[in-house]
């Protein structure tokens, strides 16, 4: 196998899989933007990781990628998923280049459109379940003990050793030095256990000193970890209807809680909440102010810090990396949403020149 030295495989010494069967689309490596202007109106030294520049537009790539291979190795037929949308968007695709079945389930109403359509487009049999991602995931769990399919959740193992590799890029990217907090937006909660696995990993193997306090950001309405680490307890209370506008977080029973919360007590890290109001406004600040667009569960990251600069819980002068985990396109109906309708004239030079100089 090779590959562009730029992918996450660059670190597959870390990566447990059959080097020779690897299902890659060149996931990984994605940019780390140095944000200064809403860094120093923060007071931080602020980097964001943009997952969003991943092929199929998310940080699941990077899991699916080492899941699929293991799929591969394992000779099964059919692979499956629950999901918000991203999590099936990417599985599609993998699937897809793997030649595999590919069964997603989806929480009916609640997927954005772009995922959607990935999910559709290359090919997977798309089932849209009366209920939320917790049931559909019960559900599909339930399928694959069963022997039916391979389940590709973050329940996976696989999953996780693709996922920190963000952990790892960090690091890297830093000139091998860990920030001093790393924030992003947590649902069914793997991805804050993966990164929090290859920080420790990196660091375990003498890569760097320091440790990252790990910060997890729920929307208000879905944060059964943050209520968790508001009461310093081990487990979680699962919400029962959960509900946020950033509905790839919109998860009320996440399955990777007690490593999300074990990540976040042993790096002596925080967990907040945040309203839709706050992510709709972070992600309008990111885009006009950073050119970086994302969904709304990734604008939960900047929300979170603004809202975490505020209270004192960050300090001035923290270097800090957010990582924003979905592309803007995910989700073009929010987007959209928030903007006014283009003005439409006839093409002439007149009219325009009247326009863009009367504002
Ligand atoms: N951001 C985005 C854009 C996501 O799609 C997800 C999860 C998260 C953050 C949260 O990550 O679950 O590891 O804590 N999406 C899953 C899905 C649930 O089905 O696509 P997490």
């Amino acid at each position: 196998f090779s590959c562009r030295k730029s992918t996450m495989w660059k670190y597959k010494e870390f990566l447990p899989v059959d080097e020779t069967k690897i299902v890659s689309l060149e996931e990984g490596g994605t940019p780390f933007c140095k944000c200064d202007k809403l860094g120093s109106e923060l007071g931080i030294d602020l980097y964001v990781k943009v997952e969003g520049s991943n092929p199929t537009g998310s940080f699941k790539d990077r899991g699916m990628s080492v899941g699929m291979t293991k799929a591969v190795e394992l000779g099964v037929n059919t692979v499956g998923c629950a999901s918000t949308g991203n999590t099936s968007a990417s599985l599609a695709a993998y699937a897809a280049r793997a030649g595999k079945r590919c069964i997603v389930l989806l929480p009916a109403g609640k997927v954005a459109l772009g995922k959607l359509a990935q999910a559709m487009f290359h090919g997977a049999e798309v089932i849209s379940i009366r209920g939320n991602f917790d049931e559909a995931l019960e559900t599909v769990t339930s399928l694959a003990l069963e022997g039916q399919l391979y389940l590709l959740n973050s329940v996976n193992p696989y999953r996780l050793e693709g996922q920190k590799t963000i952990g790892f890029e960090i690091v890297d990217d830093l000139g091998w030095k860990s920030p001093d907090r790393i924030v992003l937006p947590v649902g069914n909660a793997g991805n804050i256990s993966a990164i929090w696995k290859g920080i420790k990993e990196f660091h375990e193997a003498g890569f760097m000193d320091d440790l990252p306090m790990m910060t997890g950001i729920q929307a208000e309405m879905s944060a059964p970890i943050t209520n968790a680490v508001r009461q310093g307890k081990n487990t979680i209370e699962p919400v029962k209807d959960p509900e946020t506008i950033a509905t790839a977080i919109r998860i009320g029973a996440p399955v990777s809680a007690q490593k999300a919360l074990r990540a976040i007590y042993e790096s002596n890290g925080y967990a907040d909440t945040v309203t839709d109001d706050e992510i709709l406004s972070a992600q309008k600040l990111l885009a006009r102010k950073e050119g970086i667009g994302v969904e709304p569960a990734s604008a939960a990251s900047i929300a979170g810090l603004l809202k975490m600069v505020e209270s004192g819980e960050v300090d001035k002068g923290e270097q800090v990396v957010c990582i924003v985990t979905g592309h803007l396109l995910k989700d073009p109906n929010t987007a959209i949403d928030a903007c006014v309708e283009p003005l439409e004239i006839d093409a002439d030079v007149k009219t325009l020149s009247k326009i863009i100089n009367k504002q």
